[in-house]
């Protein structure tokens, strides 16, 4: 069985895409599925913002088949870890978790970068383009970190 991850922000047009898209060039798809989900339902249905869409191209990473979600509680089971972008996902989603065991599959993505720092992922959704290309920044560090992590 392949090994689930799952990407979550608040819309999950701006950040869990990107989030999911590198972290998908990274693995092997026959071993890791990557997904993403938002904990605001304000967009679902919706292609990711096309200002993730640009940056990700810029960097080979087609997003485009993305389509945003509701995080639901059944993706504790779903999903073996469950990365959030900011401190507000973190209390959302940890607020829906029914046991220790699901609470713990929780992570903030830049701990994985600077352990312990309880760092956010900025929201880029109201900035300019150069938000974004930070935000991929950010999320290439961290998701290099994890798919190492996760393969060995
Ligand atoms: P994301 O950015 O959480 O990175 O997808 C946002 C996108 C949309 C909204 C907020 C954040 N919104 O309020 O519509």
């Amino acid at each position: 069985m392949r090994t689930k991850i799952l990407m979550v922000c608040l819309g999950n047009i701006c950040r869990s895409p990107l989030a999911e898209g590198i972290l998908k060039s990274k693995l092997d798809p026959s071993k890791f599925e990557v997904a993403s989900a938002g904990t605001g339902g304000y967009h679902i249905g919706a292609l990711p913002d096309q200002r993730s869409i640009e940056v990700a191209k810029k960097y080979h990473i087609d997003i485009t088949d993305q389509r945003a979600m509701k995080f639901s509680p059944y993706h504790f089971e779903e999903f073996e870890y469950i990365y959030v972008m900011d401190t507000a996902n973190y209390r959302d989603v940890i607020a829906l978790a029914l046991s220790e065991k699901e609470k713990e599959k929780v992570k903030l993505i830049l701990n994985e970068v600077h352990p312990n720092e309880n760092t956010s992922v900025p929201d880029p959704y109201y900035g300019g383009d150069q938000g974004f290309e930070n935000v991929y920044q950010m999320l290439d560090e961290a998701c290099t970190i994890i798919a190492k992590k996760i393969q060995y």
